[in-house]
């Protein structure tokens, strides 16, 4: 069925029933009323803006749900983390005031000349392409109303991403999209020209991603439309398959001064890192190479391997890499056992959605948290569940340009700012009400999971926390191995 959905049937068998009533029996309008109704419902639906469903799907959206449309009531917040045990957040019985400001943490080390203020809750990496130019814009302009970022994802800085005023993350993938050298390296020049663009707060280097593991970025062939070919500089109609790796560099140490360098080619502003942790000795292997450089990261993006995709999920999705908890407390603890943790700020993305969400991580050890699927939701997604077919019927994950015209800009965006500005606060309430005013007064002690019937335990028994230089001064036990193994030239 085409866009329009059944318009035409119902249009044609309202004039057909019309005619009926005119040419053999006044009775045949029992059938034509009804129909004639629909048809000008269904054209005054594709004519004017009104709600994205109905307008994505003239008719369908009145007779009923479009083919793949999620069954009344799944559109809802995400569930809870089905990942986890039940866990509480700590009440106090002293509740404070909650802050008026919603807080925001600076990220930005000794070696960052442009620190950026990074609000609680942000738009994960998504990039245009997964999503159609309309969302991406929607998405920036909430980000705008409401002062916070919105990560470009891998897929380069769109015209989308530079309408709508907000501030970026400017994410570089393996496929360097939008500053790609022939060679199928980094072109410097292009980088820095636009690094320097005032939108550009943040340049994030994406090493992985929770839920597609060792593969590059896809997006397929049914969304590489022709400006997403001449935006990324690949053929259309084939499907655009990243790198697994990167081609900058092969070790820990060679990316750690890669940062380095992008940070200056960017004129002085943040550069982070985004990953989903696989072998902590990995990520220890990066640590060490940051204390021999000298050198390291304004901020690293946990992604938990329970992390969304705009591509089909390859089956092994969920399956390899840490969930957020486990990634977020392994970052935590590394950054902080070598002595590193007050100059690198933690992101965390991995089924963020709700304010008690927020707070969950921030005990885990994140400072600022990211959503993509949740903001996905606030701009119109209905999780149809086609992203990677090009037929999102809300005009969220498409490229389709009539499709698009089912998201409404204006609307969407004011509604994305809602959505963070609410979140925010709802975490900033729950935070009072376990009696601390700011992030920084949360510990792993507010944060409890039952492990048995009966049974309670804080993250503050449930795992080790180390010491500020710990790894330094001579690693626990259960550290020592990965310690030991850890190779600032290898990945081994
Ligand atoms: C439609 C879509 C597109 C995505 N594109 C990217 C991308 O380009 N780069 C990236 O690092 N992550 C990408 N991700 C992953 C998200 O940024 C995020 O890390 C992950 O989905 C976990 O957050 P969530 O649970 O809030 O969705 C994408 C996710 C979705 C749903």
């Amino acid at each position: 069925m085409g866009r329009s959905g059944p318009l035409p049937l119902v249009a044609l068998s309202a004039a057909l029933s019309a005619s009926a009533a005119f040419l053999v029996s006044a009775r045949w309008w029992w059938a034509a009323a009804p129909a004639l109704a629909l048809t000008c419902a269904g054209v005054g639906d594709l004519l004017w803006r009104r709600r994205s469903a109905r307008r994505g799907h003239p008719s369908a959206g009145r007779l009923g749900r479009p083919a793949g449309w999620p069954p009344p009531g799944a559109v809802r917040e995400p569930r809870p983390d089905a990942w986890e045990e039940p866990e509480f957040l700590v009440p106090s019985l002293w509740p404070v005031e909650a802050a008026q400001e919603p807080p925001v943490v600076r990220v930005g080390g000794p070696d960052c000349s442009q620190p950026y203020d990074m609000a609680l809750l942000n738009v994960s990496a998504m990039s245009f392409g997964a999503l159609s130019g309309r969302a991406v814009l929607a998405l920036n302009r909430g980000a705008a109303l409401g002062r916070f970022a919105q990560d470009t994802g891998e897929g380069g800085l769109s015209e989308h991403h530079l309408r709508g005023g907000g501030d970026l993350v400017w994410e570089l993938g393996t496929g360097y999209f939008g500053c790609r050298a022939d060679d199928g390296g980094l072109d410097w020049r292009e980088f820095a020209d636009k690094a320097a663009l005032p939108e550009v707060r943040c340049v994030s280097l994406k090493l992985s991603q929770g839920a597609a593991p060792g593969t590059g970025a896809v997006l397929p062939a049914a969304k590489v439309s022709a400006e997403i070919a001449r935006e990324r500089g690949v053929p259309r109609g084939v499907d655009v398959v990243s790198p697994p790796s990167h081609r900058m560099f092969s070790t820990p140490r060679e990316l750690v001064l890669f940062v380095a360098r992008l940070r200056e080619a960017a004129g002085g502003k943040p550069v982070g890192l985004k990953l989903c942790v696989g072998a902590r000795s990995e990520f220890l292997a990066l640590c060490r190479a940051m204390l021999a450089e000298g050198v390291a990261p304004d901020f690293v993006v946990v992604d938990g391997a329970e992390g969304g995709t705009g591509a089909p999920p390859p089956a092994s999705a969920g399956r390899l890499g840490m969930p957020l908890t486990q990634g977020l407390v392994t970052v935590h603890n590394a950054l902080t056992g070598v002595g590193l943790r007050d100059r690198i700020r933690i992101g965390a993305s991995g089924r963020v959605a709700t304010g008690r969400d927020v707070v969950t991580r921030l005990i885990q050890g994140a400072d600022y948290t990211n959503a993509a699927r949740a903001m996905m939701l606030a701009v119109g997604c209905v999780r149809a569940g086609r992203c990677h077919t090009g037929g999102c019927p809300s005009g969220v994950a498409t490229q389709d340009p009539l499709r698009a015209r089912a998201l409404h800009v204006a609307r969407r965006a004011r509604q994305v700012e809602r959505y963070q500005r609410e979140t925010v606060r709802d975490a900033v309430r729950i935070m009072a009400a376990m009696g601390v005013r700011e992030p920084g007064g949360l510990t792993p002690a507010h944060l409890v999971r039952r492990v048995a019937p009966g049974v309670e335990r804080s993250y503050a028994d449930l795992y080790e926390w180390l010491a500020p230089g710990e790894l330094l001064a001579g690693p626990p036990p259960s550290w020592a191995a990965d310690w030991k193994a850890a190779d600032p030239d290898g990945f081994d």
